[in-house]
């Protein structure tokens, strides 16, 4: 029986993996899997934990308030190392490209398992950008053994890097995994959170939902962002901006000082995985700068303005449900403007089809271990 470590810290690496555990959880003849959790993030991880009932076998909880790259880069791989020596995984899987990705690939590099990545591939080729994900993601695909591609053009970048044919596979993102298991419980959920942003809003206001984090956009981008989202809040007073802010420092001071008194902007916590899909649905248009929310607003029909000068996901721009609007206060609020006036374009852009997959991402993953 193989054994399998599953390594993740984050919040869009839990949504990301844990239709992954869950899986690999049925085939507990075939496989012994374990969970191992940085805690890069503490309280936005365990919102998911929750919601998808999995409990960890090790968790380093190693965030700290306003953490560093340089630290948790270098706590993670010390702290790996006597799990990796105590488990002595085959596999050990990481997802994406945080820094609990490529330090847990070094580690498990160093211990001798095999070393798989979900969701590998992405590339913007300008190692800024995003930062430092982009090196994140090209060391991880330098150490990994097996990689498993969302779509064509992530795989055709591996391939570009000699990276050999046969240890890919094209699996679709198993976010979309993840979303599909999801959106059935969601449906009629009614929690706090919920009830009151019901109680917020008129039975048909038209809703904008915002999300931001990239530490390229921390400063200057965040300031120009948030005058963006006050002059759509004053051009369109009949429109709710509902904007759960992330919980970094560096993101939760520009937000709070600009946007706290804007009637129509309504900020809240961070919200669970299942309240955050209800209000996705509920939204008219998305404004964010995440990875994450870009691969799942196109399934639920809702157009995305992505608040970026390049990106890693190609392929949703190419489909037309997303607009790569920078942090150019005018093109986001012109951008902005112009869906929601534009009953035409706005329903092209709802109707397209979703890239990223089909909801089987998983099951491809499983099935070529075995074999
Ligand atoms: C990290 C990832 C980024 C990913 C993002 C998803 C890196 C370098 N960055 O960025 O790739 O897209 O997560 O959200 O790996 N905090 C809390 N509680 C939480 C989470 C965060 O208080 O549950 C605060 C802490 O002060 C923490 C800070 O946010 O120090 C920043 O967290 P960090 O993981 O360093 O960076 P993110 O910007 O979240
Ligand atoms: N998300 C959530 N609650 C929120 C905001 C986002 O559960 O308040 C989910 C969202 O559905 C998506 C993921 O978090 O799956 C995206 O995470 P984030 O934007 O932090 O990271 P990224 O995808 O940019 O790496």
């Amino acid at each position: 029986m193989k054994k399998i470590l599953l390594v993740f810290g984050t919040r869009p690496e839990a949504i990301k993996m844990a239709p992954l555990v869950k899986e690999l959880q049925k085939h507990c003849n075939d496989f012994e899997t374990k969970v191992c959790l940085t805690a890069q993030h503490r309280e936005m991880l365990d919102q998911v934990l929750d919601f998808f009932e999995i409990n960890s076998d090790y968790d380093l909880d190693l965030m700290k308030p306003g953490q560093n790259l340089y630290s948790l880069t270098a706590t993670i791989i010390v702290s790996l190392k006597p799990i990796l020596e105590e488990f002595a995984p085959d596999y050990v899987f990481v997802h994406g490209d945080t820094t609990t990705t490529m330090a847990a690939s070094i580690a498990s590099f160093y211990a001798g398992a095999k070393v798989c990545h979900v969701e590998a591939g992405l590339r913007t080729h300008n190692k800024l950008s995003p930062f430092p994900e982009e090196i994140n993601r090209q060391v991880t695909g330098r150490i990994c053994d097996l990689h498993f591609a969302p779509t064509e053009a992530s795989k055709k970048n591996l391939l570009a890097e000699n990276i050999s044919e046969n240890s890919i596979l094209v699996t679709g993102n198993t976010v979309i995994d993840a979303l599909f298991e999801s959106i059935t419980r969601v449906k009629n959920l009614s929690t706090e959170n919920i009830e009151n942003i019901k109680k917020s809003l008129l039975p048909d206001q038209e809703v904008i939902l915002v999300t931001g984090h990239r530490r390229e956009n921390h400063g200057e981008g965040f300031e120009r962002i948030c005058q963006a989202l006050k002059e759509i809040s004053k051009s369109k007073p009949e429109v709710k901006i509902i904007y759960p802010v992330h919980l970094n420092p560096m993101v939760q001071e520009p937000v709070n000082r600009h946007l706290k008194d804007s009637k129509n902007i309504l900020l809240i916590s961070p919200v669970s995985y299942p309240e955050f899909i209800w209000l996705m649905n509920r939204s008219k248009i998305i404004i964010t700068d995440s990875g994450g929310v870009q691969e799942e607003a196109p399934s639920l029909g809702k157009p995305v303005l992505v608040m970026r000068d390049n990106t890693e996901r190609p392929e949703a721009v190419e489909a037309g449900t997303v607009i790569l609007v920078g942090t150019n206060k005018e093109r986001i609020v012109n951008e902005a403007l112009d869906l929601l006036e534009n009953k035409e374009r706005f329903q092209v852009m709802s109707e397209l089809h979703n890239p990223y997959g089909d909801g089987k991402a998983c099951s491809r993953i499983i099935d070529f271990l075995k074999t």
